[in-house]
């Protein structure tokens, strides 16, 4: 998500836009910029560079801004084109009159481009909102507010824009259709905002601006009207939150609205890829004739994200029929693996920075392999590297244990496991569209369960008190298993043992007594049976189980000292299923025992180094 300042006052514009852009880094960013108009030299100054807040403020230490009162500054979440220096905003026209930033995507930017270029006009970044600099340049003729207004009624998509005028010295408007943006009210300065916490310190007077109104702001006041210019009365609110509080928009921890944000992650994730019951995979780079001529594939990740790979195994093979590989990045690196021009390597990375996961994709292209990735961040270095990017477009992952990642890198497993599918015909039309109708349904059914979190909340409470874990699945849900221990240890620090049921006679079922709890996978799925005969094996021996299974499952509470149910899903979605009673599981035994649930000691987001 990108973040926008602006200011127009009494007071120096610069250190007021740096400061609010420090708050809104949490937002997650990979460039930023600020732009002023120096009133005294009637000239528009920008600084923008890729890279951390840090770096642009040194920046504008070397090369300054003047005492200018008027500004717009950002933070940007690359959508279209990579994060470097020409990217970055401000984006101006093409007479450098007209200033823009901008959250959001203009979904018809492509027309209005061609439309400008026929008029002569010459863009110079990649991006999206420069065209939205370029069409207020190409209506202005002196009058900075209709310019404005001729070109938003073409826009079509979402945005929050800052802009400002060369000519129009002491002008900042600013707009919204949506994406999220906030005007404060200072005396005899207005702030123009993100979200809220960016301009705290400044004002708590709040004009909660709509989605279709724009407002042009002066020192001496402020007009608020829509976009035809129709005048209206803003409402000014006075908050009272503290700033913490809104940043996580009312949740205690990143964690926990990361894991709320995967119902509209999932959503988006369909809506954009799933068209009827084909499936699209823009960004894959690979022709349908390749993907064709494919005969193996290979999938390197890391952690949470080498979990997911593990799955995607499981999902490639049964409705693709290609045989598939998973390797720990970090192990791929060294096995001298055999690849060759039909293999197809997959890497999975949310922040697209780890090191292990950049060094295997390196192995691969040397061995002749073609390497697609499945990436949360645009523009990263695992982008960059690989043939092709499957963005998840999940949003920034602030927390450091992975959630809404996981599961948007599963979601993209089953987009390119039913792609394949469609060529390999392994799986009848019929099958494949019984698999598509229920991950269409998966929204849904997260939001269930999440409306049943107290239920998972009090199981993990009256369970924080063990001291080891052990975590147990099957078949598809054996990498869930994996996936769930690593969510309880990395957040609780209690010793947590992901392994294969089928597995706990040849040694695990020695750590069984009353002072261990089994989390068993046990949805509705042909080795239900089997998870059962397990569970019959660890009560004989008391150990506590919590069971995850599906609704309408009463039999199993024979077996299980505690029932956490999940709503019933195609067998091959019950990875998508299981993974949210977990997430919340570990959340909430994390919470009761009050450890750092966002930042783990010992852990960082990225582990950009071997
Ligand atoms: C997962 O909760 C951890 N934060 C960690 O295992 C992570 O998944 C791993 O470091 C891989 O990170 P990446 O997806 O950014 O490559």
């Amino acid at each position: 998500m990108c973040g926008i300042i602006g200011y127009v006052g009494q007071r120096q514009a610069a250190p007021i836009l740096l400061n609010g852009l420090r708050k809104l880094e949490y937002r997650g960013y990979d460039s930023s910029g600020i732009g002023v108009i120096d009133s005294k030299r009637g000239s528009i100054i920008v600084r923008k560079m890729p890279g951390k807040i840090a770096k642009l403020a040194a920046l504008i230490e070397r090369q300054p801004v003047g005492a200018a009162r008027i500004g717009i500054s950002h933070t940007r979440w690359a959508t279209h084109g990579v994060p470097n220096k020409v990217n970055a905003h401000p984006h101006w026209d093409q007479s450098k009159k007209i200033l823009v930033v901008h959250n959001g995507i203009i979904e018809n930017y492509e027309s209005i481009k061609k439309f400008l270029q026929s008029e002569g006009v010459r863009f110079i970044s990649e991006t999206d909102t420069e065209v939205v600099a370029q069409l207020i340049g190409f209506y202005y003729r002196g009058d900075f507010v209709s310019a404005v207004q001729k070109a938003l009624v073409r826009l079509q998509g979402t945005f929050a824009l800052g802009i400002l005028c060369q000519d129009a010295t002491e002008t900042l408007i600013t707009a919204r259709i949506g994406s999220p943006l906030i005007i404060g009210v200072g005396e005899g300065e207005y702030f123009i905002a993100s979200d809220v916490p960016a301009i705290l310190e400044e004002t708590r007077h709040i004009i909660y601006l709509k989605d279709g109104e724009m407002a042009v702001m002066k020192p001496d006041g402020i007009e608020v009207m829509t976009f035809k210019g129709k005048p209206l009365a803003p409402k000014v609110d006075t908050v009272k939150f503290n700033v913490d509080a809104v940043k996580k928009q009312g949740f205690p921890h990143y964690m926990l609205k990361e894991i709320h944000e995967q119902p509209s992650v999932l959503e988006t994730m369909i809506k954009s890829r799933i068209k009827g019951n084909r499936v699209e995979l823009e960004g894959v780079s690979l022709t349908d004739h390749q993907l064709k001529k494919l005969r193996n594939i290979v999938i390197v990740a890391c952690g949470t994200a080498y979990h997911a790979g593990m799955i995607g195994r499981y999902l490639i093979e049964r409705v693709a029929g290609l045989p598939v590989s998973v390797d720990a990045a970090s192990e791929f690196r060294y096995r001298d693996p055999i690849l060759n021009s039909q293999t197809l390597v997959v890497a999975i990375s949310q922040s697209g920075e780890t090191a292990d996961t950049l060094a295997a994709v390196r192995e691969a292209h040397k061995k002749g392999a073609r390497v697609i990735s499945i990436c949360n961040v645009v523009g990263s270095s695992l982008a960059r590297e690989s043939d092709g990017v499957l963005y998840t477009h999940a949003g920034p992952e602030i927390g450091v244990a992975s959630t809404k990642a996981y599961v948007a890198q599963i979601t993209m497993l089953y987009f390119l496991a039913l792609k394949l599918g469609s060529f390999t015909g392994k799986v009848p039309l019929a099958e494949r569209k019984r698999i598509i109708s229920a991950l269409k349904h998966m929204p849904r059914l997260y939001e269930d369960i999440l409306r049943h979190k107290t239920a998972i909340a009090k199981i993990a409470k009256k369970n924080s008190h063990f001291g080891c874990f052990l975590f147990l699945g099957r078949n598809i849900n054996y990498p869930s298993a994996l996936e769930g221990a690593l969510k309880l240890k990395e957040i609780s620090y209690i010793p947590a043992e992901g392994y294969a049921a089928g597995e706990m006679k040849h040694g695990p079922i020695a750590l069984i007594d009353e002072y261990r709890a089994v989390v068993c996978m046990a949805p509705q799925s042909e080795t239900y049976d089997k998870m059962i005969s397990n569970m019959q094996e660890i009560r004989a021996r008391k150990g506590k189980i919590i069971a995850i299974a599906t609704e309408g499952d009463l039999s199993i509470r024979k077996h299980a000292h505690h029932v956490i149910y999940v709503p019933k899903t195609h067998h091959l979605l019950t990875p998508l299923a299981v993974a949210l009673p977990f997430q919340l599981f570990a959340y909430y035994v994390a919470v009761q025992l009050g450890c750092d649930v966002d930042q783990p000691r010992n852990l960082a987001k990225s582990v950009t180094v071997e």
